[in-house]
């Protein structure tokens, strides 16, 4: 069983890492269009099989898209990431063009492949590989509430001096300033966060993980790639190994939370299928509002990309 990894930048390669070291496939592609860049990391990954005592393979592959064939799983990590001083949505006229020609090619070698987005403007591309692919939505979805839940969970965890095991949460919305986390969704062993914390804490913990993606750009001058990573080899697990988890992740919404044609952050079950249920909370008042407005701000780049007429 083969997954395959498109991009080997330092989130690609990450991915590609944590999903050998848990022995996710028997065989991991990493795809890079820059010469032999692939099966450097690859190489470089394989040699860790020893001392990590694991035996999946990495393998290389300079866009040579036919050593993908089959694949079960793909994810796209193509693309440019942020640097200081730039929006997820500057990377729209770059990143689009990338990420059709690698979702052509992938759904060339692998028709039935689950293809996951990690490409910046994340909701966006998402929407772009799902316009090119032209497969059922529940097969093409995005990577952001994996990484945006794990970030909120962190500070969380640091903050209480707890466990981040013991954090659970959901977030919604686009994976953007404009994201939601749900404080009313949010426990800590069992226990609603809002027992433990003050409404002030909370909301800065709320701010800092909205700008989450941001800080680690100010602090290393391009964007995160350990959690991103992570991120995204924990939803392939999920499909690989049928694990029906519950995670938020970037979907394509048909009249869920009365919402149409919009790819946003929502609460889904994970597991073979890919999208096997879109679960619907049942939101305030408040927390609906909020939900709009980054919905708004999503359909907002999804237009910018439907009048660059980049997929046909
Ligand atoms: C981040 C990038 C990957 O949030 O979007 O770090």
């Amino acid at each position: 069983m083969k997954v395959t990894v498109v991009g080997a930048g330092n989130v690609g390669a990450t991915c590609a890492n944590v999903l050998a070291h848990n022995e996710v496939a028997n065989e991991i592609v990493l795809l890079d269009i820059k010469e032999g860049f692939a099966e450097g990391k690859a190489l470089d990954i394989w040699e860790t099989s020893p001392i990590n005592l694991y035996d999946s393979r990495t393998v290389g592959s300079t866009n040579d898209y036919s050593k993908t064939a089959d694949s079960e799983v793909v994810v796209i990590t193509s693309g440019l990431p942020r640097k200081p001083g730039m929006s997820r949505d500057d990377l729209i006229a770059t990143n689009a063009g990338i990420v059709k020609q690698v979702t052509e090619n992938i759904v060339k070698y692998s028709p039935d492949a689950k293809i996951v987005i990690v490409s910046n403007p994340l909701d966006v591309m998402t929407y772009c590989a799902y316009l090119t692919a032209k497969v059922d939505s529940s097969k093409v979805f995005g990577m952001a509430g994996v990484l945006d839940t794990a970030r909120y969970r962190s500070f969380l965890a640091m903050e209480l001096n707890v466990s981040p095991k013991d954090i659970q949460a959901v977030l919604m919305g686009g994976h953007g300033d404009t994201m939601v986390p749900l404080p009313r969704y949010t426990t800590v062993g069992g226990i609603p966060v809002t027992e433990l914390i003050d409404n002030e804490k909370l909301n800065e913990i709320i701010e800092r993980t909205k700008f989450g993606g941001g800080e680690i750009v100010k602090l290393l001058g391009t964007s995160a790639w350990y959690a991103p990573g992570a991120a995204a080899a924990q939803m392939v697990e999920a499909i690989v190994r049928d694990q029906k988890r519950v995670f938020p992740v970037c979907a394509w919404l048909q009249g869920e939370y009365g919402m149409n044609d919009i790819y946003l952050g929502v609460p889904v079950i994970l597991g073979k299928n890919g999208i096997e249920k879109i679960i619907e909370l049942d939101l305030n008042n408040e927390e609906r509002a909020l939900l709009e407005e980054s919905a708004v701000a999503v359909k907002n780049v999804m237009s910018v990309l439907d009048n660059m007429n980049v997929v046909a």
